[in-house]
């Protein structure tokens, strides 16, 4: 297995608050700005298929939005039931203004 940088934008296109999924890779990455720092973490609710982009950002939450789990965006830990697995969290790197999300291939 071999991990790459991935370059997936300008970090400005991401305004503090938002949040987009990024069908890259494996499997849906999703992309958020907490409170100004770019984070990235699988976009499938670990409970069962729904993509947490759909959701709400709340603070460092992000809540599933169907059966309204919340996860740490900053750890990927599932915080409320009826999740129990905690998300995949993937490095971040800015370079130059743009974000690269390393994935394993
Ligand atoms: S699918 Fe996310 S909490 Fe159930």
């Amino acid at each position: 297995m071999t991990t790459v940088w991935l370059d997936v934008g300008i970090d400005t296109d991401l305004e503090p608050g938002d949040m987009k999924r990024l069908d890259i890779g494996r499997e849906p990455v999703l992309l958020a700005n907490v409170e100004g720092t770019i984070v990235a973490v699988a976009d499938t609710c670990t409970h069962e298929d729904a993509s947490l982009s759909g959701g709400a950002l709340d603070g460092v939450f992000v809540r599933c939005p169907l059966h309204g789990s919340r996860f740490c965006l900053l750890d990927g830990k599932a915080v409320d039931d009826p999740a129990e697995i905690d998300l995949k969290t993937f490095p971040i790197r800015i370079e130059h203004g743009r974000i690269l999300i390393e994935l394993s291939r």
